[in-house]
């Protein structure tokens, strides 16, 4: 078995198997944030990449991807349903998203969640070189840095969490919650996308296991385990470098005329997550168009959503109310050749999103809660000339980076029509302002300084920096 000194393990791999139009099996890069967040980083450093492959069959034998070593855990059907769609996406995603889905608790769930744990924690032990450092990413993985340690206690362990940590009510719902925190204490640096969710983390330890824990380290078992904020990033510049490219830039003009060169676009990007708050946002730009605020012929939504975690019955019914009110809006105010919302569910390559974000003039990022939100930093990233408007949610945690988007909480209907309305009739000079602002914060904090930071604390030369610390 090959060794690497850096092994990253994270539920999917940065690839996905699906069917290719011939009926082959094809692989591309998995949509979601945590892949678009480490691919970047994984180009210019050897290392191996533990993940699951999408599938339930046996574990495929990959080859490397830029030179990553592509390391694949199988899951079983049973794993699928139980530790996949069960324990990680219906217990611990909704309790983690402030609970705005029903989170579901059971037993056989959780036995699962410990299986896969147990794999993933075995297969880095198998491929981790001695001495070296092993990253365990989310949610799906909590358990992953005690169970390494009781096996690999010469390497150093990090753990970061890409989606929000709840607040101590919330979190203190979990059967097995002090489990799932005795988890995660196995790592030597735990790391979260906010200050406040490295309180909440440091709070829950306090209070469940009694021992010194600060929003910086906590003591434990006699070992110090460092907490801190590390806001993670895009690959800002090769996003910049996409939507300047030629062809893109050709893209995005023909997109424009294809939906008739309106005078305003208005872009939203989502997995189609009930967090994303799709369903309000139609409602906000459905009552523009309704009490006349908004023209169909100048203005034009396009909604870009695709479908995520398909088999879990909370994801069936968004789906089901998200094609219903997109079918009701343009039944009622769309005409022959002329919907009020393009609705497109397809995968797209990074140069077609970048031509998408080139033609938007608003970007409607709008979660009811959300750990980072990439696509917003995709989108301020794609603006190279400083135009366009970032109407974004207060619950998004790119919100705490950038301040200028024009910000709004998704739950006040009024507020949400009143932000999308101020990003429509934006004054140009103000919207560049602000772009420049956020472009200017994306180029120093990337996906590079993310990784050099958390790295760098966690290896112990660095420290977390003051400047990502607070909300
Ligand atoms: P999450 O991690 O919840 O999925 P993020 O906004 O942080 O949300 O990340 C989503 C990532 O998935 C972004 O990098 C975005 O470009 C990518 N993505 C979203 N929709 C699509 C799509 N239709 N095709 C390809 N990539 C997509
Ligand atoms: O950021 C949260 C997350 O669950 C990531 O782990 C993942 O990249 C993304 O959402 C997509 O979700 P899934 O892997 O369930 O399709």
């Amino acid at each position: 078995m090959r060794q690497s000194s850096l092994v990253v393990m994270a539920n999917r791999l940065p690839i996905d198997d699906s069917v290719a139009p011939d009926g082959a099996c094809e692989w591309r890069r998995s949509p979601g944030g945590l892949v678009s967040a480490l691919h970047p980083l994984l180009k210019h450093t050897p290392a191996t990449w533990i993940g699951w492959a999408g599938g339930t069959g046996p574990a495929p034998a990959l080859p490397d991807v830029d030179g990553v070593r592509l390391h694949t855990v199988p899951l079983t059907p049973e794993d699928f349903r139980d530790h996949y769609e069960g324990f990680a996406n219906a217990t611990l995603w909704p309790l983690y998203h402030d609970a705005v889905e029903q989170p579901e608790h059971h037993r056989r769930w959780w036995e699962a969640y410990q299986r896969v744990n147990r794999r993933f924690a075995e297969a880095a032990a198998e491929v981790a070189e001695p001495g070296g450092v092993a990253w365990v990413q989310d949610y799906h993985l909590q358990l992953v840095p005690a169970l390494l340690r009781e096996l690999r206690p010469d390497l150093r362990i990090g753990f970061f969490l890409h989606v929000p940590f709840p607040p101590p009510e919330l979190f203190m719902q979990l059967p097995r919650r002090a489990e799932l925190l005795r988890g995660m204490l196995g790592a030597d640096l735990v790391g979260f996308q906010r200050a406040q969710a490295a309180h909440n983390f440091a709070q829950l330890v306090a209070k469940v296991f009694g021992v010194p824990a600060t929003d910086r380290q906590i003591e434990v078992d006699g070992r110090t385990v460092r907490v801190g904020a590390f806001p993670v990033s895009i690959d800002t510049a090769e996003m910049a470098a996409l939507a300047t490219r030629p062809d893109v830039v050709a893209r995005a003009d023909q997109l424009r005329k294809d939906l008739g060169d309106p005078e305003h676009v208005i872009l939203s990007v989502d997995r189609m997550d009930y967090t994303k708050g799709i369903e309000h946002r139609l409602k906000a730009y459905s009552e523009l168009i309704a009490s006349g605020h908004v023209k169909v012929r100048d203005t034009v939504m396009v909604q870009v959503a695709v479908p995520s975690r398909e088999r879990v019955g909370q994801y069936q019914i968004l789906r089901d109310r998200v094609e219903r009110e997109v079918g009701r809006i343009n039944g009622e105010f769309g005409r022959v050749g002329e919907p009020a919302i393009h609705y497109l569910t397809q995968p797209f390559d990074r140069a077609e999103l970048a031509a998408l974000y080139r033609m938007a003039d608003v970007m409607a990022v709008t979660p009811l809660r959300d750990g980072m939100n990439l696509v917003a930093k995709e989108y301020v990233a794609a603006r190279v000339d400083d135009s366009g408007a970032l109407l974004l949610s207060e619950f998004a945690g790119a919100a705490a980076e950038m301040p200028e988007a024009y910000l709004v909480n998704p739950h006040d209907l009024e507020g949400l029509k009143q932000g999308l309305l101020a990003a429509l009739q934006a004054d140009p000079a103000d919207a560049a302002a602000r772009m420049r602002a956020m472009r200017a914060h994306l180029h120093r904090y990337d996906i590079r300084s993310w990784v050099r930071s958390y790295l760098s604390t966690l290896d112990g030369t660095g420290s977390v920096p003051h400047e990502l610390t607070t909300d």
